[in-house]
């Protein structure tokens, strides 16, 4: 069975979202780089071990770095989840962990990565906006895509409604791309790209707003 840590700085929706999920593997531990993120009682509270490595007590990003791996490490895990884990990782340790770290982000990226993406998805005016769940690569919020859903933009949509409706979906594809990842459904070739190890596609199409 597959082993993971998962990371997070706060809420842990995804996290929790993920212990729920009965995944097909052990859960080692989940890590916080913020020893109030609101995520470690609740996964306190569910028998999950729970490690805190603070960024504020490192110089900088390499040793936290450091310090992270070394948290991760003790736990030999073959995937690690990043669920709302707000710190950019250097190179370095995305280098060491290359194909075992996954991240969720809330757009259909490569549009937009960083911050804020569902007030900047509304300035642009765009009609379907989504999350993406991807094994990360040096580049802030790249890295070959698992699974993505979309989601129509409402007319009355304010950040706040977009973020809450994009987040049921986000627990969905979070849970769904875990349990492929543990069941070597979805894997990472040599070439970068994903494989899976099935064939469900969908062949229509998402029209917002719809169609008369
Ligand atoms: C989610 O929107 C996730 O996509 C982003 O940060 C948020 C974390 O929420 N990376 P939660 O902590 O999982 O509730």
């Amino acid at each position: 069975m597959k082993k993971i840590v998962i990371l997070i700085s706060g809420r842990g929706s995804n996290m929790q979202a993920l212990l729920a999920a009965n995944l097909p593997c052990t859960i080692a531990a989940v890590i916080s780089n913020r020893a109030d993120a609101q995520g470690l009682q609740i996964a306190q509270a569910q028998g999950i071990a729970t490690a805190v490595v603070e960024h504020k007590a490192f110089a900088n990003r390499e040793l936290f770095d450091a310090a992270l791996a070394q948290t991760i490490d003790a736990y030999q895990p073959d995937f690690i989840i990043l669920a709302g884990f707000m710190r950019i990782l250097s190179a370095g340790f995305v280098q060491h962990f290359y194909g075992k770290l996954i991240n969720i982000h809330p757009s259909l990226l490569p549009a937009y990565t960083g911050m804020h993406t569902h007030q900047r998805a509304l300035d642009d005016g765009v009609k379907i906006h989504g999350c993406t769940v991807h094994f990360v690569s040096a580049d802030l919020d790249h890295g070959p895509i698992i699974i993505q859903a979309a989601i129509a933009v409402l007319q009355d949509d304010t950040a706040e409604t977009l973020s809450q409706r994009l987040l049921a979906e986000e627990h969905r594809v979070y849970v769904q791309a875990v349990r492929w990842l543990c069941l070597e459904q979805v894997t990472l070739n040599a070439l970068d790209k994903v494989d899976f190890g099935f064939t469900k596609q969908i062949g229509h199409a998402l029209f917002s707003p719809g169609l008369e």
